[in-house]
């Protein structure tokens, strides 16, 4: 039996390790989706959405780095190449998207993937005993579903 520099065991981390590294791909996949809305929102609700879409994406780079280090803290190497992201993501690419409650729309959807693949992953965890991972995505969670509450009443 081995195990790594946090005491949990190395077999059980492969399936944590590679499911947080698919987390990480639809996490660089959605913020570059979300910069797009943020630069090519047009109409009557330009100001309120362009700056709410950087606020979204500020937090979006902030938990990427947090994941890729959760991935280095158990032991792993967390991707770090576009084209990785691109096949590991559960997020498609948006692109030219230009009407407000489109882009509304894009965000909800990619939010609603991230929710269920970190509910996923929260399990995982848990099996792993790995309760820092668990917590770690919990939290994304929550602060994702109150997103998806206020995006969707924007929409009306
Ligand atoms: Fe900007």
């Amino acid at each position: 039996m081995s195990i790594n520099q946090i005491g949990l065991e190395k077999k059980d981390m492969t399936a944590v390790i590679e499911q947080l590294n698919k987390l990480l791909s639809s996490y660089h996949i959605f913020y570059i989706n979300v910069r797009g809305y943020h630069w090519n929102v047009k109409g009557e609700h330009f100001f309120t959405l362009h700056p709410k879409f950087e606020e979204l994406y500020t937090s979006l780079q902030v938990q990427i780095d947090e994941i890729a280090e959760r991935v280095l803290t158990l032991g792993g190497t967390p991707l770090h190449a576009y084209s990785d992201f691109a096949q590991n993501s559960s997020i498609k690419e948006d692109k030219g998207v230009f009407n407000g409650n489109e882009c509304v729309r894009g965000v909800v959807s990619g939010l609603q993937e991230l929710i269920e693949e970190q509910r996923k992953l929260s399990g995982i965890a848990q099996e792993a005993e790995d309760q820092g991972t668990a917590d770690l995505v919990d939290g994304y969670v929550q602060e994702q579903e109150k997103l998806i509450w206020m995006y969707n009443a924007f929409l009306g």
